[in-house]
């Protein structure tokens, strides 16, 4: 539903026609099981969305994308180009990339009107902020999805999702998500040892994602601050979550599935000492959180996105019997009793390609499978370690779920839009809205 000024509230944004208008333009579409075609449809074709249409199109037989939809038409055009590309020459993804322009849609409402198509797989790649809106208008018009991560941004996104989770079990839909460590190699087989006892009862972990800065888009004059700052998603808590929600939620998913549990309480420091130009929005640029888990054990979780650092991106865990480390490019080892090490003995399959195979195989099989609460658990998670560290106050589990915390504008729509302030320990507030 639109406003005066052409503009989508945060609320109306979710309750869509989607689904009203998916079942009347096509009729026939449902979910695909058997031996369907697997019609996708990408909405958010940037980087990611770019990367993931090319990875479903690589991952299975009798998979074909025929919709895309951005915010931006310049992304939109960009992801059509990179993939006319991208699958020229090659046959088989030739044959399998199928979108038209009367496919292809820009603009606030193109998540809306890709759902309206007669797609049965959607991938969902926006920034984190619109997740909650995107992945309930999906579940509503009845869609399997493949979703990246983070899956929100602030409390009142939790649970929103959290309620999509149940409504999308109920409709027996299939729900993938971009913690691509749970489909690698490199952290199944030590994982599952671990939980079969390996190193004895684990009581403490170390997580980490350390690494330089990243991509900024210098603004331009037609540029609102609204599109400056949807451009510059990363760097603006009510799109990305912050950088321990947006990029180390990875490293604290390792550490959920390890404890087989999320924690209850997070202490936590951070702030923001290298990236201080306004161009960086108002995010911090390092975190360094103790997260306590249930069984007692603890887990120390660090990030840092700071140029001319050491990089580190891996998760070690200490239990009664032995240690175990792990890192998307190294072997997972255990020491101690039960030493072992991984070894490859298949040709690697990116773990970006497989989450789509077994996602797709699921679907065929006829058991979908649905990692939404997995990863809205590990988001949260994440999320209470930046409110421990935004707050300067030891924040619970129930606390960060019940919080009365919605980071969205009000408006979603080009036009004026204030930076909120650098979060400040001592002042910050838990129960906040965007611009507090
Ligand atoms: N699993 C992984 O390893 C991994 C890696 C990279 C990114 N990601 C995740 O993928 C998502 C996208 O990241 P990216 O690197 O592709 O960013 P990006 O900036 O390259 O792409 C985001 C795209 O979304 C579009 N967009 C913005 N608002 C939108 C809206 N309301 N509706 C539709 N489209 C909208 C933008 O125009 C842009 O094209 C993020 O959640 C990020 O965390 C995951």
């Amino acid at each position: 539903m639109t406003n005066e000024n052409g503009s989508v509230s945060r609320r109306t944004f979710v309750q869509t026609t989607a689904a009203a208008t998916a079942a009347m333009m096509f009729p026939g579409a449902a979910p695909a099981a058997g031996s369907d075609v697997i019609r996708v449809g990408v909405i958010g074709c940037g980087g990611r969305g770019t990367g993931a249409a090319m990875d479903v199109m690589r991952s299975s037989d009798g998979v074909e994308v025929v919709a895309l939809g951005d915010l931006m038409p310049d992304r939109l055009a960009q992801c059509r180009a990179t993939l006319a590309k991208s699958t020229a020459g090659n046959a088989a993804l030739a044959a399998k990339y199928k979108v038209t322009d009367d496919r292809a849609f820009a603009g606030f409402d193109a998540y809306q009107k890709v759902l309206a198509t007669d797609i049965n797989y959607v991938v969902l790649a926006s920034p984190p902020g619109f997740r909650p809106a995107h992945l309930a208008a999906a579940v509503a018009a009845g869609k399997n999805i493949f979703t990246e991560k983070p899956v929100a941004v602030d409390s009142a996104g939790i649970r929103s999702v959290l309620a999509t989770y149940e409504l999308a079990k109920t409709k027996g839909l299939g729900v993938g998500v971009g913690t691509q460590r749970r489909h690698q190699a490199e952290y199944i087989p030590t994982i599952k040892r671990i939980h079969d006892g390996a190193i004895g009862d684990v009581m403490s972990g170390q997580v980490f994602w350390n690494q330089g800065g990243l991509w900024n888009h210098a603004r331009q004059p037609s540029w609102s601050d609204a599109e400056w700052q949807i451009r510059n998603w990363l760097y603006f808590t009510w799109l990305s979550g912050d950088h321990i929600v947006e990029q180390h939620v990875h490293n604290i998913d390792v550490a959920n599935w390890v404890l087989n549990a999320h924690p209850i309480k997070a202490i936590g420091a951070g702030g923001r000492q290298w990236r201080t130009d306004p161009k960086y929005g108002h995010i911090y640029d390092h975190f360094a959180i103790d997260f306590e888990y249930p069984s007692g054990a603890r887990v120390m979780s660090m990030c840092r996105q700071i140029g001319g650092t050491t990089n580190k991106v891996d998760e070690h865990f200490i239990g009664s019997k032995g240690r175990a480390s792990m890192s998307s490019d190294r072997p997972g080892t255990i020491t101690g009793a039960n030493a072992w090490t991984f070894e490859r003995k298949e040709k690697p399959v990116s773990p970006y390609v497989q989450e789509h195979t077994d996602l797709i195989a699921s679907l065929r099989g006829g058991k979908p499978y649905n990692e939404l609460k997995q990863v809205a658990e590990s988001t949260l998670t994440a999320i209470m370690g930046r409110e421990a560290a935004y707050t300067g106050l030891d924040i619970t589990w129930d606390a960060i779920l019940n919080a009365d915390q919605d980071l969205t504008p009000p408006q979603l729509a080009f036009g004026p839009l204030p930076v909120p302030p650098v979060p400040m320990p001592g002042v910050t507030k838990l129960a906040r809205k965007w611009n507090t």
